[in-house]
C-alpha cells in the first residue's frame, strides 16, 4: 500500500485585478518603499495602508488558510508583524534560502517584467534527489497579481533580475499563534 508522506503544497492564485487597481498598488507599494530605509527588504513595514492594500491582505489569508487546510493545520495565525517590500533593480537576485523564524511565507507581486527575476521553489529533496521526482524546482515567472504561498522550509531563490525598471513584490510572513 502506497502512503504519500512528505509530500510539500505551494498555494499558487493569480489576481487579476483593473489596470487603476494595479496602479494604485503600485504606487503605494513605491511610497512605502520610498519611505524604509536601504535596505529596503531588510525592514518590516505596515502594508495594509489602504483599501485595496487590505484587498490584497485579504488574498494572503486566503493563501495561508488554503495552505492550513491542505496540512491539517489550524488557521490560527498572524500575518501582521513581518511583512515588507521587496524592490528589485537591475542586476537583483536573492540566493537560495528558507526561513526559520516564520511558518510560512507568500510574496505578491506588484508589477513585471520578462527579463529574469523568477521564482524558484525547491524540491525539499533537492540536496539528494536523483529518481522518483521530476526536476529540483518549480519556477514561476511573476505576474502582476500572482501570489505564491509556502510552508518555510521550501528553499527558494530569485534568479537575476535584467529588467530596467524596478520591480516590486509584497512579502508577507505568517506565524502560528500557538504551537503545540
Ligand atoms: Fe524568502
Amino acid at each position: 500500500m502506497i502512503q504519500n508522506c512528505y509530500e510539500s503544497s505551494i498555494w499558487v492564485k493569480q489576481f487579476d485585478n483593473s489596470n487603476d487597481f494595479n496602479q494604485d498598488v503600485l504606487n503605494i507599494t513605491k511610497a512605502i518603499s520610498a519611505m524604509t530605509p536601504e535596505p529596503v527588504a531588510d525592514h518590516n513595514v505596515d502594508l495594509w495602508v489602504s483599501d485595496n492594500m487590505q484587498t490584497i491582505r485579504s488574498y494572503f489569508i486566503e493563501g495561508f488558510k488554503d495552505l492550513c487546510s491542505q496540512y491539517n493545520e489550524t488557521p490560527d495565525f498572524d500575518i501582521d508583524s513581518m511583512n515588507m517590500v521587496n524592490p528589485m533593480k537591475h542586476g537583483d537576485f536573492k540566493s537560495c534560502h528558507n526561513h526559520d523564524v516564520i511558518d510560512a511565507f507568500g510574496v505578491y507581486y506588484v508589477n513585471e517584467s520578462d527579463e529574469g527575476g523568477k521564482l524558484r521553489l525547491y524540491d525539499p529533496r533537492f540536496l539528494s534527489k536523483k529518481s522518483f521526482s521530476q526536476g529540483p524546482y518549480i519556477e514561476i515567472k511573476p505576474r502582476t497579481g500572482l501570489m505564491v504561498i509556502a510552508p518555510y522550509y521550501v528553499w527558494h531563490e530569485v534568479t537575476p533580475y535584467l529588467g530596467n525598471e524596478t520591480r516590486y513584490s509584497l512579502v508577507c510572513n505568517m506565524v502560528f499563534n500557538n504551537v503545540t
